[in-house]
C-alpha cells in the first residue's frame, strides 16, 4: 500500500463507533462527566475523554516529556504516565539523558537475571518475579515497568542474554505469562519487551534481519503473543532493528497487522529510547507513544513534525485518536484518571520499606532454583564437619552484579557475594583463604558508558594470581572457584555482543593450575549463558551454573553448596562446545554484512538445531543434574476427543529414588513423524517442576492442547495440526528422554 493511500485508510478504531457519541458535550454544568464516571464501560469513558482534548494535548500524550514519562493534561485530570526500568526489579531514578540522580530512597529488590529465572522453569516463581516488581514499582510511583524482556537466545554471544528467558518459545511464554500476571495484579502495566527479535546488541539500532513468515510466528511471536492474549499485558515496547526491511517501531506488519488487528492488542506501543526514525512510518504503522534519551521533546517525531501533518492534513485525526485511546485506556486500566477538582491520583502505595526482608526471599528462592548443576563427581555437597580449610578462588566470589549490564541494572541495598554468602553459612567455624586468581573484565562497553561506574582497575600481574590461588588451592581440603563473566568489557551488557564463548582473562589456565593442585575442585561460573570448557572440564569434578543470582545471591549458593538446598535448575539454553556448532554461526549467519542479517537457520534455533542436525552439544537445552535421583515411568496418554483443544493428556508417575528432598522439571517433547512441512526434530510443548520427598512417587500429568501439535503454514496463514502420528517424549532434559509414546491425531486442526 503507497503511505498516501495508507493515510486514507488508516486510523483503525480500537472501540466501536457506538461508543463513540456516548460521552461527547453531554456533561452538564453539575453532572458528573461521563469520562470520571466509574460506573460506566472504560470505552464510553475514553470516548468521552477524548472528545474533550484538544488536537495540542492529544499530540502531547503520544511522545515523552522527560525520559521516562509523557506529559500530563491536568485540567482534565490526566496525569503523565510514568515508566521505569525494568524486568529484574525497579531502576533507581534517572533524570534527563538517562543520568543518574544518586536518590538516598531509590533501592530495589535485584532479582536474579531472567535467564537465571527461566533456569528454574517454575512458573510460580516468575509470578512471584513479577509481583515483587509490581510492589516495589507501586512503592515508587511507577505506572508502566519496562519488562519483562522475551526476546529469544539466537546466539550465545547476544549481550542481552542474561535479560532475556532462553532459546525456547514455550519456556518463554509460559514464563512471560506469569511474571506479567504478577506484576500486573500489583497495579501497575507490563511492558513486554522488545517486539520484535532483538536476538542481537550489534548494530541493534540499525540492523535489517530478513526474517521468513514462519521462523517469526513460530520462534521468535510466540511470547509476545501469550503476553498479550494470555496474560492481558497493557503495553508492548517496540525493538530497536529492522525486520524485512523496517523498523520494528514502525512496523506496518508488527504493529498494525500482527499485533492489533489479528493479536486484538487494545493496549498502547511503546518505542524503545529512540527506536523511532520517521514521523510518517510511525504515525501510520502503529506506533503510540514515541520516548527516547534526548532532550528537545517537541522534536521528536511524534512530536511537533506529527501535530504539523495533522494540521495540514497530511495526516487524518483518525490516526492520532488510535493511539490517545490506547494511551487512555492503559491509563483508566490503571485507575489513573482523577477528578481535576480533587487532589491528583497517585499510583504510589502508602509508604512501606524499600525491598523488603519478603521479597529478598523471594529473590533468594528463585537464585537457589536457577542454579545448575552440571557435573558432580561425588563432591557436592559439601560436609562442613569434614572441613578445616576452604579456598575460595576466582574474582565473581567477591564482585556484585546487580548494577551493571545496562537499563535491567537495579541498586541494591545490598548484595552478598559468593565469599559472604559461603563465610555467613559457615558462620567462622572453617578458615577461608580468598585468592583473587584473575583480572576480571573491566568497563562498560555497553550503550550506558557514561552512566556505568566506571573503575578502571589496572590488571595486576597474572602470573603472580595464578601462583597465589595455586597455593591457596594446596593447602585447602576443597576449593570453590568461582569465575565466569561479569557484566563488564563488553560482557553481558546491553549494547555490545560477545566477541566469543572463551571464559575471560587467564580463567582457562588458572583452572587447569588450580585443579591439578587441588583435586577438590568445584567450578561455579556466573553469567548470561554459554561459555567453552574444553580446556578443563574433563578435570573439574564439580561445576555449578549460576548465572547472576541477585541480591541474595551469595546466601543462596552456599545453601546450594552445602546441602540446605538441593538443585532443581535446569539450562533454558543450549551449551555448544563451541560457538561454531551453534547454528547461526555454523551458517555464518551472524552479525550478517553491510546491515543485514539473514536468519537462514530458520526455525532451527537452540536444540531445535542440535536436535535435527545431530550435533552434540556440551550440555543440552533442559539438562540440569540433583543431589538427588528421579525414576519415570507408566506414560499414559490419554486422548480427549470430546473436547476440542485439549488433544491429549499425558501421565506417568515420577519418584524420587534418592536418599535427599528435590525437585525435577519433567519436559514433554512432541515430535511429529510426518509432518506435512519440515519440522525441528522435537519441539517442547510441556513441563512441570515436581517436588519430592525421598522415596517419594507422584503422578504427573500435563495436557497438552491443540498448540502442542501445530505449526505455522504461511501459505495457509494458519496454524495447522496435520491429522496423523506424534510421538510424544517424556524425560530430564532434551537429550534424556525416559519415556515415549505415540499419539494419534485423527482430524486436521486450523487455527488462525
Ligand atoms: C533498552 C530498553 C529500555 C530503555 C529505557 C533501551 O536502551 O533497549 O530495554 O527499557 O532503553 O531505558
Amino acid at each position: 500500500m503507497s503511505l498516501m493511500s495508507k493515510i486514507k485508510h488508516r486510523g483503525m478504531p480500537l472501540f466501536a463507533a457506538s461508543v463513540l457519541a456516548a460521552g461527547a458535550g453531554n456533561a452538564g454544568a453539575q453532572e458528573r462527566p461521563l469520562y470520571l464516571d466509574g460506573a460506566k464501560p472504560v470505552e464510553a469513558r475514553v470516548e468521552d475523554l477524548l472528545s474533550r482534548l484538544t488536537l495540542e494535548e492529544k499530540v502531547s500524550l503520544v511522545h515523552a516529556n522527560a525520559h521516562f514519562s509523557t506529559a500530563g493534561v491536568p485540567r482534565l485530570g490526566i496525569p503523565a504516565l510514568i515508566m521505569d526500568d525494568g524486568p529484574l526489579g525497579v531502576r533507581e531514578e534517572v533524570g534527563e539523558h538517562g543520568v543518574i540522580l544518586n536518590h538516598k530512597d531509590d533501592f530495589a529488590t535485584a532479582l536474579p537475571g531472567a535467564l537465571g529465572l527461566a533456569a528454574t522453569w517454575n512458573t510460580n516463581l516468575a509470578f512471584d518475579f513479577g509481583l515483587v516488581i509490581g510492589q516495589e514499582a507501586k512503592q515508587r510511583g511507577k505506572d508502566i515497568m519496562l519488562g519483562p524482556a522475551v526476546n529469544i537466545q539466537r546466539t550465545p554471544l547476544c549481550g542481552r542474554n542474561f535479560e532475556y528467558l532462553g532459546e525456547d518459545p514455550f519456556l518463554t511464554s509460559r514464563l512471560a505469562v506469569n511474571y506479567i500476571e504478577g506484576e500486573q495484579a500489583q497495579g501497575v502495566s507490563s511492558c513486554v519487551k522488545h517486539f520484535a527479535a532483538n536476538s542481537q546488541e550489534y548494530q541493534r539500532g540499525s540492523i535489517n534481519e530478513i526474517i521468513d513468515e514462519r521462523t517469526l510466528r513460530e520462534i521468535y511471536l510466540p511470547a509476545f503473543r501469550a503476553a498479550v492474549q494470555e496474560a492481558g499485558v497493557m503495553t508492548v515496547m517496540g525493538a530497536y532493528n529492522q525486520i524485512n526491511g523496517q523498523h520494528c517501531c514502525e512496523n506496518e506488519r508488527l504493529l498494525n497487522e500482527i499485533l492489533k488487528h489479528e493479536w486484538g492488542f487494545k493496549g498502547a506501543v511503546i518505542s524503545d529510547w529512540n527506536g523511532v526514525h520517521h514521523t510518517d512510518l510511525a504515525a501510520l504503522n502503529g506506533m503510540d507513544i514515541e520516548m527516547g534519551s534526548w532532550q528537545d521533546y517537541d522534536e521528536y517525531y511524534l512530536a511537533s513534525p506529527f501535530l504539523a501533518g495533522l494540521q495540514s492534513g497530511k495526516f487524518p485525526v483518525s490516526v492520532l485518536d488510535d493511539k490517545v485511546r490506547r494511551h487512555l485506556y492503559v491509563m483508566y486500566k490503571l485507575n489513573l484518571i482523577h477528578d481535576p477538582s480533587a487532589p491528583p491520583a497517585t499510583n504510589a502505595a502508602p509508604p512501606i520499606e524499600l525491598s523488603t526482608p519478603a521479597h529478598q526471599e523471594i529473590a533468594r528462592k528463585i537464585a537457589e532454583e536457577s542454579f545448575v548443576l552440571l557435573k558432580n563427581q561425588n563432591l557436592l555437597p559439601l560436609d562442613p564437619p569434614r572441613l578445616k580449610t576452604i579456598a575460595i578462588i576466582g574474582a565473581n566470589a567477591t564482585a556484585i552484579f546487580a548494577h551493571g549490564g545496562g537499563s535491567a541494572r537495579i541498586k541494591a541495598p545490598y548484595e552478598i557475594t559468593a565469599l559472604e554468602g559461603i563465610s555467613n553459612r559457615l558462620g567462622g567455624n572453617i578458615k577461608l583463604i580468598y585468592a583473587q586468581g584473575y583480572n576480571p573484565p573491566v568497563g562498560s562497553g555497553g550503550v550506558e558508558t557514561q552512566s556505568e561506574a566506571e573503575e578502571t582497575v589496572p590488571p595486576l600481574d597474572s602470573s603472580k594470581l595464578i601462583a597465589e590461588a595455586v597455593a591457596a588451592a594446596k593447602s585447602a581440603d576443597v576449593v570453590i572457584y568461582v569465575g565466569g563473566l561479569n557484566h563488564h568489557g563488553g560482557y553481558d551488557t546491553e549494547g555490545a555482543d560477545r566477541k566469543d564463548i572463551k571464559l575471560p582473562g587467564e580463567q582457562d589456565e588458572l583452572i587447569q593450575k588450580v585443579v591439578q593442585a587441588n583435586p577438590k575442585t568445584v567450578v561455579i561460573l556466573y553469567g548470561g549463558g554459554a561459555v567453552e570448557m574444553d580446556a578443563w572440564l574433563a578435570k573439574v569434578p564439580a561445576l555449578l551454573y549460576a548465572w547472576y543470582p541477585g541480591l541474595e545471591g551469595g546466601n543462596a549458593l552456599a545453601r546450594v553448596l552445602f546441602g540446605d538446598v538441593n538443585p532443581s535448575g535446569k539450562l533454558p539454553c543450549t551449551f555448544p562446545k563451541r560457538l561454531a556448532d551453534s547454528p547461526a554461526h555454523a551458517l555464518d549467519a551472524y552479525p550478517g554484512t553491510n546491515g543485514k542479517v539473514v536468519y537462514k537457520e530458520g526455525l532451527l534455533v537452540g536444540y531445535r538445531w542440535f536436535d535435527t542436525k545431530k550435533i552434540e552439544p556440551l550440555f543440552p537445552f533442559g539438562y540440569g543434574l540433583s543431589y538427588t535421583t528421579f525414576k519415570y515411568a507408566n506414560l499414559k496418554l490419554v486422548p480427549a476427543p470430546a473436547a476440542p483443544g485439549l488433544p491429549v493428556k499425558v501421565e506417568f508417575e515420577l519418584a524420587n529414588t534418592g536418599s535427599r528432598a528435590g525437585a525435577e522439571v519433567a519436559q514433554i517433547y512432541v515430535q511429529e513423524t510426518s509432518p506435512s512441512l519440515p519440522r525441528p526434530l522435537k519441539e517442547l510443548k510441556g513441563f512441570k517442576k515436581v517436588f519430592l520427598q525421598p522415596g517419594e512417587k507422584q503422578k504427573v500429568s500435563v495436557v497438552l492442547d491443540r498448540n502442542a501439535f501445530a505449526h505455522y503454514d504461511p501459505d495457509k496463514k494458519a496454524w495447522v495440526a496435520d491429522k496423523g502420528d506424534y510421538k510424544i517424549l517424556v524425560g530430564s532434559s532434551s537429550r534424556d528422554l525416559l519415556l515415549d509414546g505415540k499419539f494419534k491425531l485423527t482430524e486436521t486442526m486450523m487455527e488462525k
